[in-house]
């Protein structure tokens, strides 16, 4: 999968992602970054990208022409069959992990970082696919955002993560929390590892994990829980969480 950036600030976004497993993965070509800038793409001497808005009111608008010669030009040089173009922005849909989940067979994603007061609306519909949404808040800039779907569809990328189960298991891949995790030393004043995960026993690990994935969803998120079907042995666990429900609240 290869990600275009269509972004103001190029060096943001190509930093924001050298790091970790986003960085490895880029370093390994197993996905690729391209930013591009549209003040690159202006016409006039002052590099224009944006103006004020028609109407009035605070703030400048991104114009249309730098934006749409930026998105054909990433077009152009990566033309892949399989593509979207998807505008980071406090109307569009919610980013979630379905969402994220549909868009990792894309071999090509390109994220449109707004700034100022916003885009003018018509590239908005002629040239983007969609519109997506960090949550029901306002950020300066869509470089943030489109880092996060950056990192969080680079991990779901073939080879990229060291285990293949570990993205599996995450926290809202299969409508549920993660469960709790311990690392050595097995003692500390803060608590005692769980007696099960030091005994060795696989199939009692398994089901005391499923039982704190499913308890911890219940406690944090019941909404979650509402919209996933448990069969007979999750239900069993859950009633089994439920009362001893205050050790790990
Ligand atoms: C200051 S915001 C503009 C907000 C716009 N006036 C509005 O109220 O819808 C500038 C840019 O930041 C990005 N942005 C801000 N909040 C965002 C969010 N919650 N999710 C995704 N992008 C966001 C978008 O790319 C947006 O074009």
């Amino acid at each position: 999968m290869r990600f275009d950036v269509i972004t103001l600030f190029p060096e943001m976004v190509l930093q924001g992602a050298s790091y970790g497993v986003t960085g490895k993965a880029i370093a390994k070509g197993l996905v690729g970054l391209s930013v591009w800038n549209p003040r690159d793409y202006t016409l006039d001497k002052h590099r224009t990208v944006d103006d004020k808005s028609y109407g009035g009111g605070p703030g400048m608008v991104m114009k249309y022409q730098p934006l749409f010669d930026a998105v054909c030009a990433a077009q152009q040089a990566y033309p892949h069959q399989c593509r979207k173009t998807v505008c980071l922005s406090p109307q569009g849909k919610t980013i979630n992990q379905a969402l994220l989940k549909q868009a990792s067979d894309y071999e090509q994603l390109i994220l449109v970082a707004g700034r100022y007061e916003g885009i003018d609306e018509r590239f908005i519909t002629a040239v983007c696919d969609e519109e997506w949404s960090l949550g029901d808040y306002v950020i300066s800039g869509g470089e943030l955002g489109a880092l996060i779907v950056i990192d969080a569809l680079t991990r779901l990328q073939p080879d990229v993560l060291g285990d293949e189960n570990s993205a599996k298991q995450d926290s809202h891949s299969d409508g549920l929390l993660d469960y709790p995790h311990f690392t050595r030393p097995e003692h500390l004043s803060a608590g005692d590892v769980p007696s099960v995960l030091v005994a060795g026993n696989h199939a009692q690990i398994d089901s005391w994990r499923m039982k704190q994935a499913l308890g911890r969803t219940w406690l944090r998120r019941p909404d979650m829980l509402e919209k996933k079907r448990l069969n007979a042995e999750q239900q069993k666990l859950l009633e089994e969480f439920k009362t001893e429900v205050d050790v790990y609240k």
